[in-house]
């Protein structure tokens, strides 16, 4: 006889129910509830294939279909009562289709398992999340575009080592995240076409005796095919990696451009104005207005990468096929999920409502020396310096320069010619900054005439 208290999904060979503290460390019904939906598709469509294969009644599958539609309704309208003891998603819903349908919900768990149903749940959340990932890059993508698009040839400060190097432009610089986010888009969908293979039907780890017909269920679950090993199947969690580390590359990549937005709207640099709608105030310095949502969107690559961190070490080792240490991947890639569409929502919210700040950004772009490459090339291509010459002639003007106190444009010809007795009036005409970026015409470089170009090309791959 079995005890009342043991499990009543697999209690039949206990005596006695868990103690409280294992059903603590076990349960995972608290976060996987989340997967509900995937849960019941699941198994709807495995009841259906059951069923054209002759292993349940088509009245039985057709009760069963109808029993899971009621749960999903309960658990969607937040009528249904989750169980800790029943301990995860797959035995909440299968217990409740129990009390709704009676004795066919039995049969639903023919010719499968757990391991190969959260397998297929898990990968379906995450799918869906990759295909949420795509739209909020997409929109973040066409946020920049539209900033680039206003600026292409506005001028600002390039750096390097965050000392000011070259003249750029607004566009340019804007494209440059064009590109990373670019590379995350296609990373998300290299990845969920990679781990588009349904688990279903690779049961606990060996297959099944029954008939069943896998490529069934993979199409009615949008799968293009069913995975080709069922130990794999089972133990596979790198579709999970996968989605953990486009999302850490990316929210490196927002971290990096939330920090360059923290440093723009600083006083100190005033390169552009974040609107009220993603700025917060000072309880205690009412001038201040803080950039929080771009600090917020700096630190989510910390969770996020740590997310990454923590599944590996939780799959690291672990010996064919399933373990019960696989339940541990769920938490960390929710986490991650929400912080990673967040992020990507608020970055395109900023992106969109951010004023760059024209005049600011010009008069940062002709200090700090930023075309004394421009003096260079002109020795070269002018007088025929050899560019290491040219680089020496141009560097003691820039340390003239810095002793006077002024920019190259402000010193006199004879003091150009100080340094190289060839130099000509016509040198002014490279040392302003509108000429500085225009003439960087080559594939890719900052002139506004490539910055469009590659405007261009982003609209019609996105059209
Ligand atoms: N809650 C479990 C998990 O998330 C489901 C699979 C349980 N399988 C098992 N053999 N105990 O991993």
């Amino acid at each position: 006889m079995t005890d009342k208290t043991s499990n009543q999904m697999w209690g039949g060979r206990f005596a006695a129910g868990p103690d409280a503290i294992m059903e603590a460390i076990n349960a995972s019904i608290g976060f996987d509830k989340r997967m509900a939906a995937q849960d019941i598709a699941g198994s709807r469509a495995h009841a259906a294939m059951l069923a054209a294969t002759g292993v349940i009644t088509d009245s039985d599958a057709e009760a069963i279909r109808e029993g899971l539609l009621t749960v999903l309704s309960e658990i969607e309208g937040g009528s249904f009562v989750f169980s800790t003891a029943l301990e995860d998603i797959h035995m909440n819903v299968e217990a409740r289709l129990k009390e709704v349908i009676g004795e066919p919900a039995g049969r639903l768990h023919t010719a499968r398992s757990r391991n190969d149903q959260v397998a297929t749940d898990f990968k379906l959340w995450v799918r869906d999340q990759f295909d949420a990932a795509e739209q909020g890059l997409l929109a973040l993508i066409r946020a920049l575009l539209g900033q680039a698009e206003a600026g292409a040839d506005w001028v600002m400060p390039g750096f390097t080592h965050l000392q000011t190097a070259q003249p750029v432009t607004w566009g340019h610089h804007m494209m440059a995240y064009v590109e990373m986010f670019g590379r995350d888009l296609s990373r998300v969908r290299d990845a969920r076409a990679r781990m588009n293979e349904s688990p279903l039907g690779s049961a606990a780890l060996a297959g099944t005796s029954f008939p069943i017909d896998r490529h069934m269920t993979a199409a009615a679950l949008g799968f293009d095919r069913p995975t080709a090993n069922s130990l794999d199947a089972v133990s596979d969690r790198d579709f999970a990696l996968e989605f953990l580390s486009v999302a850490s590359i990316c929210a490196m990549h927002l971290s990096r451009f939330a920090e360059e937005l923290v440093i723009w709207s600083s006083a100190q640099f005033r390169f552009v104005i974040l609107s009220d709608r993603f700025s917060t105030g000072s309880s205690i310095m009412p001038q201040k207005k803080n950039p929080d949502a771009a600090e917020l969107i700096r630190a989510k690559v910390g969770r996020i990468f740590g997310a990454n961190t923590a599944l590996m070490m939780v799959m690291k080792g672990l010996p064919l096929a399933y373990s019960k240490d696989m339940q541990e991947d769920k938490e960390q890639v929710f986490d991650a999920a929400d912080n990673w569409m967040l992020a990507l929502a608020a970055m395109e919210g900023m992106v969109r409502d951010m004023t760059a700040n024209r005049p600011s950004l010009a008069a940062a772009a002709g200090s700090g020396f930023s075309t004394a490459t421009d003096l260079a090339d002109w020795l070269v291509r002018v007088l025929g310096l050899p560019f290491r010459d040219a680089h020496h002639v141009t560097g003691s003007l820039v340390a003239l320069a810095e002793k006077k106190g002024c920019d190259l444009p402000d010193l006199s010809l004879d003091e150009m010619q100080s340094a190289h007795a060839g130099i000509t009036a016509d040198v002014y005409g490279v040392l302003g900054v509108e000429n500085s970026v225009n003439s960087r015409q080559s594939y890719g470089g900052t002139a506004p005439a490539q910055v469009r170009a590659q405007i261009a090309r982003w609209k019609e791959m996105l059209a």
